[in-house]
């Protein structure tokens, strides 16, 4: 399976923060945003990874992640011309994909949970076994402004419905998704939106009609984030900070993962770790290299 990171839009919602800067590029505690995103596909051993930017940001990504050899993955680059919706996602990165299985992720949205590697592992193993497509449920005091999920008793999908008026139900789809090839061909099927945009959510109304639609539901013991409003965004730094301070394990220390996924050797992470040593991140990478893997 394949991965793409949406890194796009003008982040307009954070404003003036980012009348310059890149939203993923910003800080979320102590490293970029899209760190966040990134290390869930590491998690998931997705290896193959598109990040779309802008133009005028795309090098942001570039200088920052490079090649992807320093984690022992293949990072690659495109640039998204206009904020066309999420959908558009599948159609510049048509080629990227090929005839691979393929999984999005929102470059604001930052997940944390104790048994996210399941539940990125059973994802995919749904997609490969018989495809299709599989989101989450995140449950929410305010659905409002994001795309709604209702649920029959047998916990059985009803409808999914983005930014309503009135929602139907508290759980909401946060931005990780899981598609089976098709999802190419959809995305260049979608009809634009009353928002004028080609929406992850009717791709998803379309397996949902197809029968093919899976929602797993995350439990109280995950944490979601959209990072891309002020709030969400101290509230996700401040988050990172107390567990990080506490237990002493990094949220998202993406060569970390790489060396315990056995990506990159303890050598190669020994050498990012000295590179960085005068940041507490970089001596974290140190006593990790130094630990060795259990
Ligand atoms: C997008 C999706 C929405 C989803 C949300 C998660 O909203 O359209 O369905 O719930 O991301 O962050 P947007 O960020 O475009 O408002």
């Amino acid at each position: 399976m394949k991965g793409i990171i949406l890194s796009g839009g003008k982040g307009t919602r954070l404003y003036p923060l980012t009348r310059v800067l890149s939203k993923q590029i910003l800080p979320v505690y102590d490293k970029p945003m899209i760190y966040y995103p990134l290390s869930m596909f590491l998690l998931a051993g997705i290896k193959e990874i598109l990040i779309i930017s802008s133009m005028d940001h795309i090098e942001f990504y570039r200088n920052q992640l490079g090649t992807g050899e320093m984690l022992g993955i293949s990072l690659t680059y495109k640039v998204q011309k206009e904020p066309r919706g999420l959908a558009d996602a599948f159609i510049i990165g048509e080629e990227f994909i090929g005839d691979s299985d393929v999984a999005l992720i929102l470059g604001d949205n930052i997940f944390y949970g104790s048994n996210m590697s399941q539940f990125l592992d059973e994802a995919q193993r749904q997609i490969s076994d018989v495809g299709g497509a599989t989101v989450f449920g995140y449950y929410v005091r305010n659905p409002k402004p994001f795309g709604v999920v209702e649920f029959d008793k047998d916990g059985k999908v009803l409808s999914i419905e983005e930014k309503p008026e009135n929602p139907k139900s508290n759980y909401i789809v946060p931005g990780l998704y899981f598609y089976d090839n098709r999802v190419v061909k959809f995305a260049q099927e979608v009809e634009p939106s009353a928002r004028g945009e080609i929406e992850i959510t009717s791709i998803n109304q379309r397996y949902l009609e197809l029968g093919e639609l899976r929602v797993k539901r995350f439990g109280r013991g995950v944490a979601w984030f959209d990072a891309g409003t002020a709030t969400g965004l101290l509230e996700a730094s401040n988050f990172i900070a107390a567990i990080q301070n506490q237990q002493g394990f990094y949220i998202a220390a993406i060569e970390e993962i790489a060396y315990r996924k056995g990506f990159i050797t303890k050598d190669q992470l020994m050498e990012i770790g000295k590179e960085l040593s005068k940041s507490d991140y970089g001596r974290y990478l140190l006593e990790i290299a130094e630990e060795g893997l259990d």
